[in-house]
């Protein structure tokens, strides 16, 4: 059994995943209220919380599903990219359980694990796959070849697409993390009342965000009302969602891709899944939303098929 150990960001999460890679149960606390008076993560506040969230949530673990660290076969930790000071506290902790269990310490790449997220899904992956990792931290559009191989195609050059959702929800009045409030303060929006860039246009992969903030910033006034506020917010919407489905589009067409996989918090997205599914031609697959978000579950999964071919 893999005990799976997630601490990169803002959410302390730990898993116990079979080698097969179903998830056996998972525990998570997210830290968000205590961000979100700062408008975002501070990092010295989020390695503090993992220190004290991290052994009684293990403990809680294993009280929900009956496991014991005895019968711990692999320790997989999350390793990189992340918050250096976040990332050690789960390092310290897979490596201490490893070397008194006796049993082996797996990393796994956060984005990797992301990845592997999609396999929670009920719908299957077929590869190649597209996959867009879509959250506060990354933006992402890889090329899925098998359970083994995987490329970068491109990227944000500059914020995260769910950092613009939290910057642009600032604007609005919405607080960190603004995501879901944003999307939900989109479905009363008039379409059309704003005219925003759609960012990258012109190239295939690539995508960018901060501008498309900064456009959104020159248009709020400190008179904005309810409806100019549900307006802008699905303006901004809108006009993010058609620049990263254009990418994924041509990726799908690129790569001969058999499916998409949408992973990360802002997969959690309803309007984002639907404009894919509107518009890419084959299968979009969605893990379930506890599965988009940070979790550990995701990198127990992810170092369960690494030995897979
Ligand atoms: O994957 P995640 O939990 O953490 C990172 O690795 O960043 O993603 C969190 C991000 C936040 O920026 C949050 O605002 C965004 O995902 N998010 C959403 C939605 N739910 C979460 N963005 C847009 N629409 C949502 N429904
Ligand atoms: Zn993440």
């Amino acid at each position: 059994m893999i005990l799976a150990i997630e601490t990169s960001c803002d959410d302390t999460s730990v898993a116990w995943v079979t080698p097969e890679g179903s998830v056996v149960g998972m525990k998570s606390a997210t830290q968000s209220t205590a961000h979100a008076r700062h408008g975002g993560i501070v990092p010295e506040v989020a390695s503090r919380m993992h220190v004290t969230a991290l052994a009684p949530l293990i403990r809680g673990l294993n009280r929900d599903t009956g496991m014991g660290l005895e019968m711990a076969t692999q320790i997989a930790v999350t390793t990189h990219p992340g918050l250096e000071g976040s990332l050690v506290v789960g390092r310290m902790m897979a490596q201490t359980l490893g070397h008194l269990l006796g049993c082996p310490v797996v990393g796994v790449n956060h984005l990797v694990g992301h990845l592997f997220s999609s396999l929670l899904s009920d719908d299957p992956v077929s590869f190649p796959a597209v996959a867009l990792i879509i959250s506060g931290g990354h933006t992402l559009l890889w090329e899925w070849v098998s359970y083994r191989e995987w490329h970068e195609l491109g990227g944000t050059r500059d914020d995260a697409a769910g950092e613009a959702f939290d910057k642009v929800g600032r604007l609005l009045g919405l607080d960190y993390p603004a995501g879901p409030a944003l999307e939900q303060l989109a479905v009363s929006g008039v379409p059309g009342r704003f005219q925003l860039p759609i960012p990258m246009m012109g190239v295939p992969y690539d995508m960018s965000f901060s501008g498309l903030k900064s456009a959104v910033k020159r248009w709020v006034t400190p008179d904005f009302s309810d409806q100019d506020r549900a307006d802008m917010a699905h303006a901004f919407q809108t006009a993010l969602m058609e620049s990263v489905g254009l990418k994924v589009s041509h990726a799908v067409a690129a790569c001969h891709a058999q499916s998409v996989v949408v992973v990360g918090g802002v997969a959690a997205n309803r309007a984002l899944r639907q404009r894919l599914m509107d518009s890419v031609g084959v299968p979009v697959v969605v893990p379930p939303v506890r599965y988009c978000t940070d979790n550990a579950a995701m990198i127990g999964v992810a170092a369960a098929y690494m030995g897979v071919a």
